[in-house]
């Protein structure tokens, strides 16, 4: 098998069940994410799977469609081995062969998190029947640690959108609509994935320095996007030829580039979510909230200050001030106090 580096990161030419054996030690990653070769026979881009990398001819390597089972339960264990506890792993896969994968993901003591749906554009072209146009994310844990979730990473727990939705919980739903990336003259890996599908994984379930592994790099999207986020990053590819020119493109990519990409999620000031208001901080809410309002802030711009200075989401502000049976009449009208049975 051949290592080769790249910045600090070692991937693998050749078989991954095999190198993630002889290679990498148990309980030392922190997150898989993989896309492995989806066994569809008669596929234009079909190499016969063999494995003997000798026989290997070289561009994507596919697996016949009667190895599938036990190929994937081959791969899921080791992927299960090498896994810190508490470390997730995120499987992408078209519908021919999930029974194989969800049936491999059983035998082990892998549990599942969320069954993602990732609806893409480019769907196949159909006359007869409906249009495909989505793949399967199966998102596990191995239990026995703490398993990072970020939950505020990309979108605050109390942002809104215009519409008065919730940003952080959208991007939490388990359909995901993200698009491929077009990228016309440049050669690419057969369903290489684009960077925001993997971006949103990286930064839910990993932090900076953590170690992000592929069992199928494919054409090293997933490297690439680690490396962009600062994460460590390690995988096996089987075609000597996909290997020897993506790892030759990887060689360009700067640590953290896509880190400035990143917007910025509005966390801050939270510092009592979830805590009991005391009777000080409901007076203070409200006589701040008439002073701010009566000074010419809208109201929210005037939840959002409270928001900070309180250390509260803006539900929560919302809600209290409602309680406290302050009207919030805006610029205009101006905050009234209605008239409480239960007083305030
Ligand atoms: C679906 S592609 C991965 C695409 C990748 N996620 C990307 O974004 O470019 C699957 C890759 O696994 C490789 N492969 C097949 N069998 C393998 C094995 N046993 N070990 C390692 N790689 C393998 C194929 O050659 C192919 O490049």
């Amino acid at each position: 098998m051949r290592l080769e580096e790249v910045n600090g990161n070692i991937f693998y030419n050749g078989d991954c069940i095999v190198g993630a054996r002889a290679y990498i030690p148990d309980d030392s990653v922190d997150l898989i994410v993989t896309d492995p070769p989806y066994g569809i026979n008669g596929d234009r881009l079909h190499h016969h799977y063999n494995r003997d990398e000798a026989f290997v001819v070289g561009g994507y390597v596919e697996v016949p469609a009667s190895d599938y089972g036990e190929f994937s339960r081959r791969w899921i264990r080791e992927a299960e081995r090498i896994l810190r506890p508490g470390g997730s792993i995120y499987i992408v896969s078209g519908y021919t062969n999930l029974y194989h994968i969800l049936a491999a993901l059983r035998e082990t003591g892998l549990r599942e998190v969320n069954h993602i749906i990732w609806r893409y554009n480019f769907g196949v072209y159909t006359s007869r029947k409906y249009v495909s146009s989505h793949y399967h994310i199966l998102f596990y844990e191995k239990p026995g640690g703490e398993r990072t979730f970020n939950l505020e990473s990309r979108y605050g727990a109390g942002e809104k959108t215009p519409d008065n939705g919730s940003p952080n919980y959208r991007d939490r739903e388990d359909v995901w609509l993200i698009n491929r990336e077009y990228k016309p003259g440049q050669a690419k890996n057969k369903n290489e994935l684009p960077t925001e599908l993997l971006t949103k994984m990286m930064q839910y379930s990993s932090n900076e320095g953590d170690l992000v592994c592929d069992m199928f790099l494919g054409g090293f999207s997933t490297a690439r996007v680690a490396i962009g986020l600062n994460r460590r990053t390690t995988g096996f590819e089987i075609s000597g030829q996909v290997f020897d020119l993506k790892i030759e493109e990887l060689r360009d990519t700067r640590e953290g580039y896509l880190l400035p990409s990143l917007r910025t999620p509005q966390t801050g000031g939270r510092a009592n979510q979830g805590r009991p208001w005391t009777d000080g901080e409901r007076e203070t809410l409200v006589r701040r909230f008439t002073g701010l309002i009566e000074s010419g802030e809208t109201k929210k711009r005037a939840v959002e200050i409270l928001g900070r200075e309180l250390g509260r989401g803006r539900w929560s502000i919302e809600k209290m001030l409602e309680k406290q049976g302050v009207r919030t009449g805006g610029r205009r009208g101006g905050p009234r106090r209605e008239e409480s049975s239960k007083g305030v």
